[in-house]
């Protein structure tokens, strides 16, 4: 249709020059006005399957017909007599065959000079008066659904003309639709995409913002933004003129940038809005982040409340949906607080945000919103020529979108205990220097306060440890030949030395009836455990060590003085020991309910730990842990953290074992590489596994492990899952990315759970289990996580999602005796 009104209008020319309208002229149905260098043509036009007419304006050049602009949008000519002129008093105007005023340029002109309409190149239609070519009127500041490049889009502060795409109501008909895409002045301006009256979508604050125009530029187009008294508006430009393009709202609420494609004939996306679930205004709420988008994951729940908030609604978040968003937890004024920065993110709604001074720096920034209390977020951002601005928000913070592209980095008003949380360097949130200070000054104080507690009794038993230590060398001679004093003593040294006892040999081969078979608890890489009861009817448990400890019984005795010196409830305690010629042996209290995996991954005995109990015991586990890592003065790295080495006493508290023999087997050093890989298959990290380096997160990897086995009641190194290869955690991993992560939950648990708890059990499992050790958290953060409703970073993928092949076992460690059954791997014999 369009190519055969250009052959028509090319056949019928006017008089005067293609593009321009003179009072004398007048444009019907068939005829057009063509710009002078053939872009743009105005004229009559049915859409689609349309039978009315509308004088619109389209491309010439694109075969497609692609109209830009509608007069009588709302007002259709029913047949084909629509007439364009311009009338006595300037204006233009269009009537039908019934004389009809269906649009006119309610223009007041002054002066007689007449007026001509001229249609330009750049797709304008100009109302100018006379020969002083005054702009009396343009189509650009009247837009239907499309910006053109050039076109100024938002808010004439002056005049207070306000320009704003306006969808078309289907593709056969250009009346006004129902979505607007129009610039927000307040705040720091944002453009918004509104169905009706509800604010659809949301670009970004402008970065680029300031007082004089400054133009941002793209690869292929710039854009110019300006704000100031009297105008707040945007544009953009082709970098190439050559190239066709346009932005659009189609009648479905899409937001298009859209280029012509002269190959193929067709228009090409080039950008479009709104495309994912995040995209959604405050599809989150407010006080809430979206994302990272996983679009092929239709389960995923894409909401997580920003630190120190908490769900609003936590019935609707727990059935995903989370447009309540979240509120604070506590009040935050008045408590020592600080900022956590979130990485990635669309900055949020900036309606209600305010730009500082300019040129502050970031701490300037953090200070001005530090000291008024209805600040809850900034940004410092350099802008290029411009030094750094500070933008803060006061009150809601809206729409917050995190994913890959964007480059904001919001910092997060908190207060002290949300601090100490996510300065744990976790995926996307950072803190600042500073507030690792006030993190360590207001929350960990207290956990250094106990360790203090601790220390201080140290130094007061230290003059006591020396004599010991004296006495101890002093004794070994009677060790050697033990048969002398201590015969017929159990309990040696016990009133002067309470840490520690040391045991006759002759007693405890009594008490486990000579190492009985049937008084075997257990098998270890480093021994076999023994129940046994002294005389005094007190119930205890031998470890009867490997030989070749590589020590003399010097440095033995000195590692289980130390050891022993480790006493936490979370900690099985070690009673005293034994030397004799070849023979170590390490006494401790005896469990009742023998360890973790007795229950867990039995059918049977699995029931009778509900879900409130094995929360306790992972929390009890984790507490254990962080005094063996940072509380106690050891700093002991456990090095086989495993469901079996984790014991359960009369009342089912977890009690973790076998802490400190790496230590008493010299492998002591700290954060370093050792020759020899102790460890069980199933538990090891890989950086471990593989590269023999050990540290505090290695034995966070355990934890995951244990976690997820806890929550699962499955091994991660069994072979539950016949079908594939995938370990445990490569199975949590792969039902966590679909959204299912509560399918592994132990199926006898099923009626005790707490939903929310598990799958926060889970996350931080997963948090722990990642490849890197880096980005595993410490134990402190994950008692934190455990203990708090925090948000919890998102996990990125674990490391041994796969089970190795069984026939390759072995190869993993030079030297090392590798057993797949649950064994500890040592390069030490087992007897
Ligand atoms: C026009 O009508 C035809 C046949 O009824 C239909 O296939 C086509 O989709 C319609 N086009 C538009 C734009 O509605
Ligand atoms: C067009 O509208 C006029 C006025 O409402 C009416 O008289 C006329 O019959 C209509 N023509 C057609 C073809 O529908
Ligand atoms: C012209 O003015 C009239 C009355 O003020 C108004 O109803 C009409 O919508 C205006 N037309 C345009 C195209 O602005
Ligand atoms: C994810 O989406 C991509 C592209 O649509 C597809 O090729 C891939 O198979 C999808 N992956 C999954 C796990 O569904
Ligand atoms: C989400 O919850 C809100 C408030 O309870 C409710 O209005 C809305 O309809 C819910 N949305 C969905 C998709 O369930
Ligand atoms: C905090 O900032 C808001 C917004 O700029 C302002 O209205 C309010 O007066 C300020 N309050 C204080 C105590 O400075």
């Amino acid at each position: 249709m369009v190519m055969s009104l250009i052959l028509i209008i090319l056949f019928f020319p006017f008089c005067t020059s293609l593009d321009t309208l003179t009072p004398d002229q007048s444009i019907k149905d068939g005829q057009s006005l063509i710009s002078k260098e053939n872009n743009f043509a105005l004229g009559f036009f049915s859409p689609g399957n349309s039978s009315y007419q509308y004088l619109g304006i389209w491309y010439v050049k694109v075969t497609k017909q692609t109209v830009v602009w509608v007069a009588n949008r709302n007002n259709p000519i029913n047949d084909s007599s629509g007439v364009l002129s311009i009338n006595q008093f300037g204006n233009l105007v269009l009537h039908d065959s019934y004389n009809r005023l269906l649009w006119s340029t309610n223009v007041s002109i002054q002066g007689t000079t007449s007026s001509v309409a001229q249609l330009q190149d750049s797709g304008n239609l100009v109302l100018f008066q006379g020969n002083n070519k005054l702009v009396l009127w343009q189509s650009f500041d009247c837009p239907t659904d499309t910006l053109l490049p050039g076109m100024r889009l938002g808010l004439n502060r002056i005049t207070g003309l306000d320009r704003f795409l306006t969808s078309w109501k289907s593709k056969d008909d250009p009346g006004t639709g129902d979505y607007f895409h129009k610039m927000n002045p307040t705040g720091s301006p944002q453009i918004f995409l509104y169905k009706g009256s509800t604010l659809y979508w949301r670009s970004g604050p402008w970065p680029w913002q300031t007082s004089s125009p400054a133009a941002i530029v793209s690869l292929d187009f710039k854009y110019d933004f300006v704000n100031n008294e009297d105008e707040v508006s945007y544009a953009y430009f082709a970098n190439d003129p050559s190239i066709i393009s346009r932005v659009v709202v189609d009648n479905s609420g899409l937001l298009q940038k859209l280029v012509w494609n002269d190959g193929d004939l067709q228009w090409k996306e080039f950008w479009s809005a709104p495309k994912y679930r995040c995209d959604k205004y405050a599809q989150c709420g407010a006080f809430s982040k979206c994302g990272p988008e996983s679009p092929n994951n239709s389960n995923w729940f894409e909401c997580a409340c920003l630190p120190g908030y908490e769900p609003k609604s936590p019935r609707d978040w727990s059935l995903r949906n989370g447009s309540e968003g979240c509120v604070r937890k506590e009040s935050m004024c008045g408590n020592e607080e600080g900022f956590v920065m979130m990485k990635r993110l669309k900055g949020p709604d900036s309606s209600n945000a305010a730009w500082m001074d300019m040129s502050m720096s970031s701490s300037e920034c953090e200070q001005a919103c530090l000291s008024n209390c209805s600040c809850t977020a900034f940004i410092s951002m350099n802008i290029d020529g411009m030094g750094t601005r500070c933008l803060a928000w006061y009150g809601e913070l809206m729409d917050l979108v995190e994913n890959t592209y964007e480059m904001w980095d919001l910092n997060v008003r908190v207060d002290a205990t949300e601090l100490a949380t996510y300065t744990s360097k976790s995926e996307g949130f950072l803190g600042h220097k500073r507030q690792v200070a006030i993190a360590i000054s207001t929350v960990v104080v207290p956990l250094f306060l106990v360790s203090f507690i601790a220390y201080m009794c140290l130094m007061k038993k230290r003059k006591t440890k020396r004599t010991l230590k004296r006495k101890l060398q002093n004794q070994s001679l009677n060790f050697i030949g033990f048969k002398g004093s201590l015969e017929g003593n159990e309990l040696e040294d016990s009133s002067r030395h309470p840490d520690l006892s040391i045991f006759n040999l002759s007693c405890l081969v009594t008490a486990t009836g000579n190492f009985s078979p049937t008084n075997k608890l257990g098998q270890g890489g480093f021994g076999s455990v023994f129940k046994g009861q002294l005389s005094n009817g007190q119930q205890i448990a031998v470890k009867r060590l490997s030989k070749n400890s590589g020590q003399g019984i010097e440095e033995f005795k000195n590692e289980v003085v130390l050891i022993a010196k480790l006493q936490h409830r979370n900690l099985v305690k070690l009673l005293g020991c034994c030397i004799q010629e070849e023979e170590r042996m390490l006494i401790y209290e005896y469990m009742p309910n023998k360890s973790l995996d007795s229950f867990i991954f039995d059918h049977t005995r699995s029931s009778l730990l509900n879900w409130r109990k094995r929360f306790e015991i992972i929390i009890g586990i984790a507490r254990g842990i962080l005094y063996l890592h940072q509380d106690s003065r050891l700093r002991i790295i456990h090095r086989d953290l495993k469901t079996s080495n984790v014991l359960l006493d009369g009342e089912m508290n977890p009690k973790i074992s076998d802490f400190g023999i790496a230590r008493i087997f010299k492998g002591d050093q700290i954060q370093d590489k050792t020759t020899r890989v102790v460890g069980t298959y199933g538990y090891m990290s890989p950086e471990y596994a593989i590269f023999e380096k050990f540290s505090t997160k290695s034995d966070v990897f355990s934890f995951g492990v244990i976690l997820l086995e806890i929550v699962s009641g499955k091994k991660n190194n069994g072979s539950y899952h016949k079908q594939d290869s995938l370990t445990l955690i490569g199975h949590v991993w792969e039902l966590w990315r679909e959204g299912r992560a509560l399918d592994i939950v132990d199926s006898s648990i099923n009626d005790s759970f707490v939903y929310h708890e598990v799958v926060r059990c889970i996350q931080i499992g997963l948090l722990c289990v990642q490849e890197d050790a880096m980005d595993r958290p410490t134990m402190l953060a994950v008692l934190l996580m455990l203990s708090c409703e925090t948000t919890l970073p998102s996990p990125k993928q674990p490391a041994f999602i796969f089970r190795r092949p069984t026939n390759d076992l072995g190869s993993i460690t030079g030297g090392g005796v590798y057993s797949i059954n649950d064994v500890t791997i040592t390069e030490f014999e087992a007897r």
